[in-house]
């Protein structure tokens, strides 16, 4: 029974550390809110699309995709350094992007902390 317990705390321990760390996506959004807006909420076409309120995993994998080059926004890609980010800073600001409430003009943090 003990060992069953410690094989369950090593499977579940890297999950645990997962958390995403919201702090540092608010850090990172601020090259992101000259085009994304401060509440993410985007400008009207052709320029940046809101991303306030979206789907953390899109958000993710889209990122993703622009800094392996697998889409290309050329702005995007000289104004931020996202080429450099690695997937644990794109997780912490894509939650962090996926939590804000733009209608409202809340970020997460100021939710989190009232
Ligand atoms: C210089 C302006 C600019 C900056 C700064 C910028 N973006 Fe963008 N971003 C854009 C534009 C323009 C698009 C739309 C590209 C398109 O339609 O092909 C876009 C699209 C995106 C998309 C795709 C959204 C979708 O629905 O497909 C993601 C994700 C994204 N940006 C993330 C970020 C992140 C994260 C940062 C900060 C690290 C950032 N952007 C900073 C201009 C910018």
């Amino acid at each position: 029974m003990k060992q069953l317990y410690w094989l369950l705390c090593l499977v579940f321990l890297p999950l645990q550390s997962q958390a995403v760390d919201l702090a540092n996506g608010e850090k990172l959004n601020r090259s992101c809110a000259m085009c994304h807006g401060m509440y993410v909420q985007g400008a009207p076409r052709p320029y940046s699309p809101r991303m306030a309120g979206i789907d953390k995993d899109y958000l993710v994998k889209a990122t993703k995709e622009y800094r392996d080059d697998l889409r290309t926004e050329i702005t995007m890609a000289y104004a931020t350094g996202h080429r450099l980010m690695t997937d644990r800073d794109i997780e912490d600001v894509s939650a962090y992007m996926a939590q804000v409430d733009h209608l409202r003009g809340v970020h997460p943090i100021a939710r989190h902390t009232r």
